[in-house]
This record gives C-alpha cells, sequence and structure tokens, in this order.
C-alpha cells in the first residue's frame, strides 16, 4: 500500500518522523509532501535535520499569506499531486492550515484521509486551529486519538465508533525517542543556564501577540515572575516582530530553536510559561511544571494527568499561578498510553483500513 504523509509546519514535523518509520516498517510505501507553510531553516530545516527526516519527496511551496490565501496555495498545489499519485491514504497531522488544506482535497478526490491527532477541541472557535481541527476530523475516515476526551468528543461529534482509534501521542514517540540526545546537548551550558535555574517561555499565538493590550499585559507579568526566577523566551517570527524593545528585565529573547534545543530547554526549566499546545504535552512527559497563558486548553489530559494548568492572560492571575507554581511545583505524571508507541498502533490500523476499506478501521 501506498500512503501520502502531508507536512507543513514546525510541529508537524515532529508528529511525521514515527508515524513514516512505523508504516514503512508496517510494508507501505510513503511518500512525503512538505507543503511550505513553514519555510525558513530555524522552522522547517533544522527539524530535518535533526530528527532525521527523509527529504520531502514534494514541496508545495505554500508559504505565509492570509488564512484563505495560505490554505487555497496549499490545495492548489496539492489535488494534481494527489491525483498524479493516487494513494491508498493521505495521512494529515494536527491543527495547523496545511492539515485542514490536504484533508479537504483528498476528501473530495475520494482518497481515504486519516487524522492523527484528532478530536482535540478548545471549544474555542475564535482560534483558527479549532476550526482546521473540526473540519479534518469531520472529513477524515480513521481518526487517531491522544485521549480519551478527544475519543469522547469525535463520538458525540457523530463519528463513526469504528473510525475512532485512541493509540496516544506520536509527539510524544519522538520525545521519548531523542530525548537522552536532547539532555546531552550543551544547549544550557552555552546560554549560560543551569538546570532548575530558569524559566522558559514561549508565545505565538494570535490572540496573546497579536492584541497588543494582551501582550503588554503578558509581558509585564512576565517581567514580575523574572524578578524570582530569569526567563528565557525564545520567540517564533512573529512574536519577534510584535515583541520589538518592550522585553522586561530579566526576560532574555532569543530566535527560534530547534527540536533538541527545544526538548533540552523545558527539560531544564524550573517553569514553563506557554500558549503552545505540543509544549503543554511534552512538559508533561518531561515532568516540568506548565502554565498554559490561554483561556481554554484542548489537551485536558495534561490538566488531569499532568503539570499543567491554564491560567489566561490576566496580569494578577498569571504572575500569582507562578509564583504558586514556583513554591509549589506538581508532581511529574504521564499519561496512560504516552508511552512511545502510537506510530506503531496507527501503522497497524492504517495497514487494516486499506486492506479492507469498506469494513473501516478496526478499534
Ligand atoms: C502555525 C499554526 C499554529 C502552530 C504554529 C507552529 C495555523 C493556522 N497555525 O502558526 O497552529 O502552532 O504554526 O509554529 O496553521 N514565518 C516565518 N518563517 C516561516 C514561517 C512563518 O517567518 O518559516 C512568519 C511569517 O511572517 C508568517 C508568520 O510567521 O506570516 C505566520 O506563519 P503561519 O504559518 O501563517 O502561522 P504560524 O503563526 O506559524
Amino acid at each position: 500500500p501506498h500512503a501520502v504523509v502531508v507536512a507543513g509546519a514546525r510541529p508537524n514535523f515532529v508528529k511525521a518522523k514515527p508515524v513514516l518509520d512505523a508504516l514503512a516498517a508496517g510494508g507501505f510505501r510513503t511518500t512525503l509532501v512538505h507543503t511550505g507553510q513553514h519555510y525558513d531553516e530555524a522552522m522547517s530545516g533544522v527539524f530535518f535535520a535533526e530528527l532525521d527526516l527523509r527529504r520531502p519527496d514534494h514541496h508545495l511551496a505554500a508559504g505565509s499569506g492570509s488564512h484563505a490565501v495560505q490554505t487555497a496555495a496549499v490545495m492548489t498545489a496539492f489535488e494534481p499531486l494527489l491525483e498524479r499519485l493516487a494513494p491508498d491514504v493521505v495521512v494529515v497531522f494536527g491543527d495547523v492550515n496545511s492539515t485542514l488544506a490536504c484533508a479537504l482535497v483528498a476528501a473530495k478526490a475520494g482518497v481515504r484521509a486519516a487524522h492523527v491527532e484528532a478530536g482535540l477541541r478548545s471549544g474555542d472557535r475564535s482560534m483558527p486551529e479549532e476550526i482546521n481541527r473540526i473540519v479534518a476530523d469531520h472529513l477524515c475516515a480513521d481518526l487517531f486519538a491522544t485521549s480519551p476526551d478527544a475519543v469522547e468528543n469525535l463520538l458525540r461529534e457523530g463519528a463513526a465508533p469504528r473510525s475512532v482509534h485512541l493509540v496516544g501521542n506520536v509527539m510524544v514517540d519522538t520525545l521519548l525517542a531523542r530525548r537522552d540526545e536532547a539532555l546531552a546537548r550543551p544547549t544550557l551550558a552555552e546560554l549560560g543556564l543551569r538546570p532548575g535555574g530558569y524559566g522558559l517561555v514561549t508565545l505565538h499565538r494570535p490572540a496573546n501577540v497579536d492584541d497588543a493590550a494582551a501582550l503588554d499585559g503578558l509581558l509585564g507579568a512576565l517581567g514580575e515572575i523574572a524578578t524570582r526566577c530569569p526567563l528565557v523566551f525564545p520567540a517564533h517570527p512573529r512574536t519577534a516582530a510584535r515583541v520589538g524593545g518592550r522585553l522586561p528585565a530579566g526576560v532574555r529573547l532569543l530566535g527560534p530553536v530547534g527540536y533538541l534545543d527545544s526538548v533540552a530547554l523545558q527539560a531544564g526549566a524550573r517553569i514553563v510559561l506557554t500558549d503552545s499546545g505540543g509544549i503543554q504535552e511534552e512538559s508533561t512527559v518531561l515532568g516540568v511544571p506548565c502554565l498554559t497563558l490561554r483561556e481554554s486548553t484542548e489537551r485536558p489530559l495534561t490538566v488531569t494527568e499532568g503539570t499543567n494548568r491554564v491560567v489566561g492572560r490576566d496580569r494578577r492571575v498569571v504572575v500569582t499561578a507562578a509564583l504558586d507554581t514556583l513554591e509549589h511545583p506538581p508532581p511529574p505524571r504521564r499519561p496512560a498510553l504516552w508511552d512511545g508507541q502510537a506510530g506503531r498502533r496507527i501503522a497497524q490500523v492504517l495497514a487494516q483500513a486499506v486492506a479492507h476499506p469498506s469494513a473501516g478501521g478496526v478499534s
């Protein structure tokens, strides 16, 4: 069987690696398509190098733009390619615009589509990712969930039970495979940091960085927290552009970091403050306390079975929660099934699904 695997943005690359490997081990021919949503060396190239991802077989060069422009660019380039490749299944990951675009093209072309990381819901439709998740899930025949809450969301929205598979978390597959290598790197020493001696910040959600009042409040909170615990802040390009010269004392801005440095920085941190989805999960697996600077999370397992607290973006609430977490760090816990084997489970289900397409997947 032939699987087309689509990756477009930073977090997709981390998730694609274990699935590509497991599909190949399970007898699939795999074709890797890079949509080009992320294209800089720091946002794309370094992930391919560090993750040992093979060169994409096809690069769609979609680039940046408004949501409609970017989504349409991916769709327009992917449609003729998919027709040529005529695979048994298209695999998409996560919730970025590339995910939605390729799921939609596959569904309309009558090609089986599979969604890895299906069923996550924040309940907040002002997030572009929430729209992408909902629509992608309704287009895909195979829905791979990381957590029981995601399974419930899918069934509540009417997904056929046989299409829903609780397989665990492929981002954790990659994390467990690469953690030791990340920890052996000189990342902290090169930045003059010592383990447990700093906090890590990442922000890139439009609601946090594109809204000047929200960003000001968050920067104020970071400045207060930094009087107790110095902070390092590797910034996504959109964030770096917005923060400009308004950084408080004690907060150090870095450029975007690669995968292994990101894991090393998280593992060594005393606290993580983030609006990223993936970092909520990675900090849980690494046992590092995480505060999510959003009003909601689509990853409630990181709260109920991990180290995460969702604290919003109000300056006082964020500072109080951070000081409390520094004093009383939560115990490390890891959700069941986040065990490094999710890619293998996905490949098993897909092998069955393409061999017996009318029967749907096996649960
Ligand atoms: C995208 C995802 C988001 C994900 C994030 C991971 C969507 C809707 N959003 O957000 O869910 O968490 O990726 O990083 O798909 N840029 C560069 N270099 C690049 C790519 C982008 O400088 O290689 C800059 C451009 O100025 C661009 C901006 O970042 O306009 C936004 O990029 P885009 O892909 O539209 O969304 P992200 O904010 O990266």
